[in-house]
């Protein structure tokens, strides 16, 4: 079994950037914890980080045939990435939205999430744990499955 983890635009700077927003974990930090984590489940990580939207969809149109689900925090794509959102149908795939910050107790606009109705679910506000929970509960609910 393979799992998506991918982080858009910002999410390099984690570790510098807001450490009161986005807690002081480095996205590589947090990387190889889910990377130990699914050698404990039994599955693949695929992680995958960019800036811009079409490299995003380019790793998922790439990767959708041989991952079982996907993972992302989408940035403040987020808020209004709809050719991302269209590329997270298209994959056919299961897709947890994850947010290190809650949006809901935020500016205004980070309440819209434009992916929110398309994913399975949403963890927002759990920090870097937050990574963790998604991927237990996706891989949970796959071995379900098959
Ligand atoms: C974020 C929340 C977004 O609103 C913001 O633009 C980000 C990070 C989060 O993880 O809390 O870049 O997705």
């Amino acid at each position: 079994m393979k799992i998506m983890v991918i982080n858009g635009p910002n999410l390099n700077m984690l570790g510098k950037r807001n450490k009161a927003i986005y807690g002081d974990r480095t996205l590589s930090e947090i990387d190889n914890l889910l990377k130990k984590e699914g050698e404990s489940l039994g599955v693949e990580i695929l992680s995958f980080q960019s800036n811009s939207e079409g490299t995003l969809i380019d790793f998922i149109q790439k990767h959708s045939t041989e991952a079982n689900g996907i993972i992302i925090n989408p940035g403040a794509l987020t808020h209004y990435g709809f050719s991302l959102r269209d590329a997270l149908v298209d994959s056919g795939l299961p897709v947890i939205e994850l947010h290190l910050s809650n949006i809901y107790a935020r500016e205004e606009w980070r309440a819209k999430s434009v992916i929110a109705p398309i994913a399975k679910g949403q963890i927002s506000g759990l920090g870097w744990r937050g990574y963790v929970a998604a991927l237990r509960t996706l891989v949970g609910e796959l071995k379900k499955e098959t």
